[in-house]
């Protein structure tokens, strides 16, 4: 069994005062939670704010992006060093902002992503294609190209630890969701390509679905077999839509 991961990814948004307020009602609503796991991520500077807010209780917490570099002089770059520093469990790495606005490559990504395995803490990667990709029917192949890239750089032993994200480009901020129908084809197909690195791997690792996940979609979503979670952007931040995703993952995946 996986258990389900629901994360808030807070994007570019905050500040001590807010993420004060935000990090209680999470905590408070992890601690009661059954069955499902929850996880933040701040913008890096209000990591050790959410590490002291969250210390000792069930939810996790993590950062947007790392460096692919162990350290030295890389200007405005934080290593994943810095980051278990911080008590980091997680670390969303390709996320298709950084794609898209950064130019992040899929060996960038693949790189990344091994940083990050190294240093025992776990990639949330994300895959997924835009919307011109998805009108010529090149989803899965840009899907599975992106993975690929990832599994093959990391190996059967490491890819046991990740978690993928599967977060169709136009559906992000847009309010547009994939449907269930949608995520679950492409989950599934994700789940067959990770079987293929080993049987072990396909079972163990949770594919999260990303792009307007909101209260009102997230139980239709929840409920597809492949689909383990969810990665929560403009919903994360507010405390009261962010706990009613998680209580739809705890319901659905009971
Ligand atoms: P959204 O963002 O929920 O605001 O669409 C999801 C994400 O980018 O991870």
């Amino acid at each position: 069994m996986r258990t389900p991961l629901v994360a808030g990814n807070w994007k570019m948004h905050g500040s001590q005062a807010a993420n004060g307020e935000l990090l209680t009602a999470v905590r408070r609503a992890g601690e009661a939670a059954r069955g499902v796991e929850t996880a933040v991520f701040p913008p890096a500077v209000y990591l050790a704010q959410a590490q002291q807010a969250l210390a000792g209780s069930p939810v996790a917490w993590g950062a947007q992006n790392v460096s692919d570099q162990a350290g030295g002089a890389f200007t405005g770059e934080v290593s994943v060093d810095m980051l278990r520093d911080f008590a980091c469990r997680y670390v969303i790495v390709g996320h298709s902002e950084r794609r898209a606005l950064y130019g992040e490559s899929d060996a960038l990504v693949a790189e990344k992503s091994a940083r990050v395995c190294a240093a025992g803490l776990v990639p949330i990667v994300c895959v997924g294609e835009t919307l011109a990709e998805r009108e010529r029917g090149d989803t899965l192949a840009v899907v599975e190209r992106q993975l690929a890239c990832v599994t093959q750089r990391l190996g059967a032993e490491s890819c046991l630890r990740i978690v993928v994200a599967y977060e169709p480009v136009w559906a992000i901020g847009t309010g547009r969701t994939a449907s269930p129908e949608q995520a679950q084809e492409v989950h599934a197909a994700i789940r067959r390509q990770l079987r293929e690195v080993s049987p072990a791997v396909g079972d163990a690792v949770r594919i999260l679905y990303g792009g307007s996940v909101k209260p009102a979609n997230a139980a239709e979503i929840f409920s597809k077999a492949d689909v383990d979670g969810g990665l929560i952007g403009g919903a994360s931040l507010v405390a009261a839509d962010f706990l009613a995703i998680a209580a739809a993952a705890e319901r659905v995946k009971r």
